[in-house]
């Protein structure tokens, strides 16, 4: 699983364990889902691309790294992904950010898109797309196959927890994505909810049912 990078470093890991327990309430939820998405965009972000450029220091002139080239584009599915769009902004806040509106059918569920707005020059930048959860795979293999249709090459998939079934689903449509998973989860139920999981992160994200 040469593209599939799984977190394991024990920050990521004791939050996510905070965020699966029912009694964590919306305020610490959103917080968690923030700093997890910081931890794990150090860790996605490691290739971007670096010029030296020269920088005169109170000491003398050198030559340094910057990041280079068109800056990225964040593109969070909606509803839940927008959660971990402040994490990411944290590290790199001149990206541009686009967003995807899908929701999950509740009986076939099947993505179905309401919204799809992404930034200028979208083939140009290194494009992370965002969504806590990977079930199915439905809503991200839509995702990255709206911004492939309008341009984006450069493609980074990040959720929090994914599902076996889902990520075999998105390597196997799009083997050409680096996918970054916080915790593989043990499979989906029959309602298509990932297990243990933690439950539907749209709603405890944003405190609705
Ligand atoms: C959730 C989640 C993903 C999707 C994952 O969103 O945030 O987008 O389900 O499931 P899949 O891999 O089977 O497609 P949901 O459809 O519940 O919408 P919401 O974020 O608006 O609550
Ligand atoms: N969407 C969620 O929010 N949670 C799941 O377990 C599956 C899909």
């Amino acid at each position: 699983m040469d593209n599939v990078y799984i977190m394991t470093h024990p920050l990521i890991r004791h939050k996510i364990t905070m965020l699966r327990d029912e009694t964590t309430g919306t305020n610490e939820f959103r917080t968690l889902v923030g700093e997890i998405a910081t931890l794990m965009g150090y860790e996605a972000l490691r290739d971007l691309p670096t010029n030296d450029v020269a920088i005169k220091t109170p000491i003398e002139t050198c030559m340094s790294p910057m990041i280079c080239g068109k800056k990225m584009a964040i593109v969070p599915i909606l509803r839940a992904g927008l959660g971990m769009v402040s994490g990411i902004l944290a590290l790199v806040p001149s990206a541009k950010v686009g967003h995807i509106g899908l929701f999950r059918d509740p009986v076939t569920h099947e993505p179905q898109e309401y919204y799809c707005k992404l930034p200028e020059s979208i083939d140009q930048r290194t494009i992370l797309v965002l969504d806590p959860m990977l079930a199915t795979g439905g809503s991200a293999c839509a995702a990255v196959d709206f911004i492939k249709q309008h341009g984006g090459v450069n493609i980074k998939f990040m959720c929090i927890i994914a599902a076996p079934e889902g990520l075999k689903k998105l390597q196997a449509s799009h083997p050409d994505i680096q996918i970054y998973v916080g915790q593989l989860d043990r499979c989906l139920n029959e309602n298509a909810y990932i297990c243990p999981g933690l439950g539907d992160a749209g709603d405890r994200i944003f405190g609705t049912k």
